[in-house]
């Protein structure tokens, strides 16, 4: 099965899994709406690469480890839509879920699915009750306080942001995650594995703020120009098009660099490789013909 095979299938068990029963019919329209189909799948795609790389003994954990860390993702974009964050009608190129469904729905949309991705790590980790509460820890510490994405989201709230702080929380968190979630899974230490999260998810950042400066709605499916808009600072409005870009090949020379020793490395940078070259969105490149851009 490829990864990608593998990681949908994982997500509709849990999902169906959370309309089962008499529950409510429209929350649980929702989840399936909040959750499918789905964007890049690129955090769940990472951490099954690295249990790959690293042996993947126990594929069941690096399922669950997967669909935990895509719903906690999914959770944080329905959340973020809201009004009361970005006010964003549109998310992967349909109404938000709270335009679709309705606010309080789209609230305990996310609510659910943030108690659905550690419900689904529990449930799977009586196998391997260690690896189980290894795996928890890091999600937990990269969804909350003060080093998660609540962190990250924490910081708009600030009159005075700590750029690399809100960097860090808001993107880079799920990112280490991702690295960490997969090696734990395979029944390795996390902890050599940060840097690589964190460099991917700096290069990640990089590539949002080009896509958000360069593509249109139609292409992102969701709002463009929503950095200047909010008057967020980025990569592109501090080092422009060339630079960003630029910057983004050398993030992903260092990733590439920190994998650490693992039977799977090879194959592990070739995907890194894979994926920056998908990364720089075509409105970059074909800025980048452009003389003196
Ligand atoms: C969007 O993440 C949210 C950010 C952290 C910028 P993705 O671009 O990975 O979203 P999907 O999952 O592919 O829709
Ligand atoms: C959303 O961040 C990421 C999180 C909720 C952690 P953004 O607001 O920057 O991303 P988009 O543009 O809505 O996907
Ligand atoms: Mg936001
Ligand atoms: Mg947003």
């Amino acid at each position: 099965m490829s990864t990608s095979e593998r990681i949908e299938a994982a997500m509709s068990a849990a999902i169906s899994l959370g309309q089962k029963g008499i529950a409510p019919a429209r929350l649980a329209a929702a989840l399936g709406y909040a959750v499918t189909p789905g964007g890049a799948r690129i955090r769940p795609t990472i951490l099954v690469s690295v249990a790959r790389a690293c042996g993947d003994d126990r594929p069941a954990l690096t399922d669950a480890a997967a669909v935990a860390l895509e719903l906690i993702h999914c959770a944080s974009l329905v959340h973020d839509d809201l009004p009361m964050f970005d006010d964003a009608d549109l998310r992967r190129g349909k109404p938000a879920v709270h335009r679709a469904f309705s606010e309080p729905l789209a609230l305990l949309t996310g609510d659910s699915l943030i108690v659905m991705g550690f419900e689904v790590l529990a449930r799977a980790g009586v196998s391997d009750p260690a690896r189980a509460i290894a795996l928890i820890s890091v999600l937990g510490r990269r969804t909350g306080m003060p080093y998660g994405i609540c962190a990250g989201q924490g910081w708009e709230s600030e009159s005075e942001i700590d750029l690399s702080a809100y960097h860090q929380s808001k993107t880079g968190a799920l990112f280490i995650a991702a690295t960490q979630m997969g090696a734990i899974a395979a029944g390795q230490d996390a902890e050599p594995w940060e840097e690589l999260g964190a460099r991917i998810g700096e290069a990640f950042q990089v590539a949002d703020d080009l896509r958000d400066a360069l593509c249109d709605e139609g292409e992102l499916g969701k709002p463009a120009g929503q950095d200047d808009l909010h008057g967020r600072p980025n990569a592109v409005s501090l080092l422009g098009v060339r630079g960003a870009v630029q910057r983004l090949d050398d993030i992903l020379a260092g990733a590439i660099s920190s994998i650490p020793a693992c039977p799977g490395e090879a194959a592990l940078a070739q995907m890194v490789r894979a994926y920056a070259d998908r990364m720089v969105p075509a409105a970059a490149r074909r800025r980048l013909t452009v003389p003196g851009e």
